[in-house]
């Protein structure tokens, strides 16, 4: 576990746990974002790439940054969360494979393997298993590794890598995959020559991470397009770095305040970062205001039918889907939701249908039937994302939804209960 300042509550405790709220409330006030949890992850994961001290501010306080960090501190590094900062040293990097139970609980965790990899020529990890949304098989990754020279292997479960030193090469994505982009970038920036990935993908997580890596003394170019370029170096050394404001949480809230008939401000937002929400926010008729420190969204009842397709970045974020399915499910007229990205992306449709929903699923395509109102029910979190489109859902239904399973939520969500009933929701958590 982290070394907790006092008072610091670890979200993730007894699976019992439930939220429960009474939709009805419009939302006023400010919300501030924290920092992303998928540009974190990856940082902790590059910590591992040099001896000395790094840290990382705005760091969010959640579950699966948690289990990062448990995944370190069993390979002999250090870390310690104290006020929103993360301090991460891993001098005493002592062991090459990571314990199966952490792995298999947070997928994440694969991103260590480039940074293993690369400093310590070795790693043994259980395969990452899938999950709700997906298989999520990590081919591209292996290949990637491959292709720089490492000899890799599967037997029972496990995967063994080793490398005497990696060396640049030039590795197409077939799928521009966020992770194997990641631990691509982390293995080739100590990597021997040049590596140039194609087809990389351009989230926004991936040129935060670029930044983190070139702060350290890597030497990348062209994260966030298509084609980034590392010139590997012979050694790195620790930074001194703030992630990027969490653009999934950002959207989850614009869209509490739209489907609440609210009034909210969502401060600390890169709003480049959210042009494909905030332009679908604006076709259903929703007004959204961006500044320089965050977004203004002002709510209204009369929600436009949309039609939805998600895609890589720049396009429509998969990670947005769910929560705008529950705000659509009482658009006027019918929306169609056609998710690309993951093969399995639709297990909130029912929960969904449970609060009075009108949804069919048609291949990879949700068919949604707008209706007048939802009505609260108990439901079920199925996913990190479903779980926020569960909350968005009760924020507007009749009545009192009950949300189980919320240790998806606290995964991505940090405070979300605070932060909600600070501007007015009607939420809390409940131990049973
Ligand atoms: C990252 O997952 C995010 N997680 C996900 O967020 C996000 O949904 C996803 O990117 C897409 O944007 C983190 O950053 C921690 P991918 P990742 O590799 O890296 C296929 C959330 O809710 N694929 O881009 O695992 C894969 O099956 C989470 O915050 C391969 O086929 O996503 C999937 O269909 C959910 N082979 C597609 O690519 C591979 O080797 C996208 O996966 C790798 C991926």
């Amino acid at each position: 576990m982290l070394n907790l300042k006092k008072g610091n509550i670890m979200p993730g405790g007894s699976s019992l746990r439930k939220i429960i709220l009474e939709g009805g409330v419009p939302l006023k006030g400010e919300i501030v974002v924290s920092g992303s949890k998928n540009a974190v992850l990856p940082l902790i994961a590059a910590s591992l790439l040099t001896d000395g001290v790094s840290l990382i501010d705005d760091t969010p306080w959640l579950a699966d940054v948690d289990a990062m960090c448990q995944v370190l501190q069993h390979l002999g590094a250090r870390s310690d969360f104290s006020e929103g900062s993360l301090e991460i040293e891993s001098d005493g990097l002592n062991c090459v494979e990571p314990p199966a139970g952490l792995v298999g609980k947070m997928r994440a965790s694969f991103l260590i393997m480039g940074p293993l990899l690369a400093r310590m020529g070795k790693v043994r990890m259980s395969l990452p298993g899938g999950c709700a949304i997906g298989a999520r098989p990590i081919d591209l990754h292996l290949k990637g590794f491959e292709a720089m020279g490492a000899t890799v292997s599967i037997d029972n479960g496990y995967i063994d890598a080793s490398a005497t030193k990696l060396t640049g090469s030039r590795i197409y994505l077939d799928f521009p995959s966020v992770g194997a982009t990641e631990n691509l970038m982390m293995a080739a920036s100590l990597a021997q020559g040049v590596t140039i990935i194609e087809n990389a993908a351009e989230e926004p997580e991936i040129v935060d991470l670029a930044n983190f890596l070139g702060a350290m003394g890597a030497k990348i170019k062209g994260a966030g397009t298509k084609v980034i370029r590392i010139e590997g170096v012979s050694s790195l050394h620790p930074t001194h770095h703030t992630v990027i404001p969490d653009r999934v949480e950002a959207g989850s809230f614009m869209l509490a305040a739209a489907s609440s008939g609210g009034d909210l401000l969502i401060s600390n937002v890169i709003c480049e970062h959210l042009k494909s929400v905030t332009a679908k926010l604006h076709e259903a008729g929703i007004q959204v205001e961006e500044g320089y420190e965050g977004v203004h969204v002002v709510g209204n009842p009369d929600i436009g039918p949309l039609d939805i397709k998600t895609l890589p970045y720049p396009g429509f974020p998969t990670d947005m889907q769910a929560q705008f399915m529950a705000l659509l499910a009482t658009a006027h007229g019918g929306s169609v939701v056609t998710e690309t990205v993951f093969e399995n992306r639709f297990m909130h449709v029912s929960e969904l249908n449970k609060m009075g929903a009108d949804i069919k699923i048609d291949g990879h395509s949700a068919i949604i039937n707008g209706v007048e109102r939802l009505r609260g029910a108990s439901v079920r979190a199925t996913d990190l994302r479903a779980g926020a489109a569960m909350i968005i859902a009760g924020l507007k239904a009749d009545g009192i939804t009950k949300i189980d399973d919320i240790y998806h939520i606290e995964r991505g969500y940090e405070n979300i209960c605070g932060k909600l009933s600070a501007v007015g929701a009607r939420i809390k958590l409940c131990d049973d």
